[in-house]
């Protein structure tokens, strides 16, 4: 039997989001190698959404091995070729911004540039609410990307939080499908 993909699975700060992304991580283990990489907030901060302690633990129960959540855990993604997709869920505002303009300086955004170094997809799941807003230059920007695919996303509650959007996590499967074919999911907004 041919070996699964690598997906590596990059994780930042939504923390209100890590419930339904774990349970899509959980999903893909039957179609994915899953190499786990954390910001360094993801990695570190406890809030009213859990313990760090327990998110990491939880996550590496699933993937069966240790979250990568240094600088020098994810420099050899490229260079020793670790991943074949790789998929940021869920992604911030910090993150999409460092993204958008080459800032390399948490495990996330340098897994993101080590992995393209292999012109390899990468897949977006934003959280953020400022979606609309202060964030949408930097989400035009890396749609406008080679290599780079999101997860369709709609408006959550658009009366209490008029500028957030959040991606629909259970596209998670269908979206690497087509990033993996080089095709963006369609539609790409979903309705609320
Ligand atoms: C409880 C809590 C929930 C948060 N939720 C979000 C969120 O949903 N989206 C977002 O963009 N930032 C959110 N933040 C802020 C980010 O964690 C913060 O901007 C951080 O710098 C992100 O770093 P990272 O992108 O490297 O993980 C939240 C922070 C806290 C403490």
């Amino acid at each position: 039997m041919a070996s699964k993909p690598t997906l590596g699975f990059c994780v930042t700060g939504s923390f209100c989001t890590f419930e339904p992304v774990f349970q899509q991580m959980e999903a893909l283990r039957d179609t994915y190698e899953i190499l786990p990489i954390f910001s360094f907030n993801a990695a570190a901060l406890d809030t009213r959404f859990g313990k760090a302690a327990d998110h990491l633990k939880r996550v590496e129960e699933i993937c069966g091995r240790k979250v990568l959540c240094t600088l020098a855990d994810v420099e050899p993604i490229g260079p020793k070729k670790m991943t074949d997709i790789l998929v940021v869920a869920p992604c911030t505002g910090n993150t999409l911004a460092k993204l958008a303009n080459s800032i390399t300086d948490t495990p996330v955004t340098l897994a993101v540039k080590s992995h393209l170094r292999g012109k390899k997809p990468v897949v977006i799941a934003v959280s953020t609410n400022d979606a609309l807003s202060g964030s949408a230059k930097n989400i035009g920007h890396l749609q406008n990307f080679k290599h780079f695919y999101f997860v369709p996303y709609r408006q959550d509650q658009p009366d209490a939080k008029p500028t957030s959007l959040v991606a629909d996590f259970t596209l998670l499967r269908e979206t690497l499908y087509f990033a993996a074919r080089g095709e963006q999911l369609q539609p790409m907004v979903r309705k609320i």
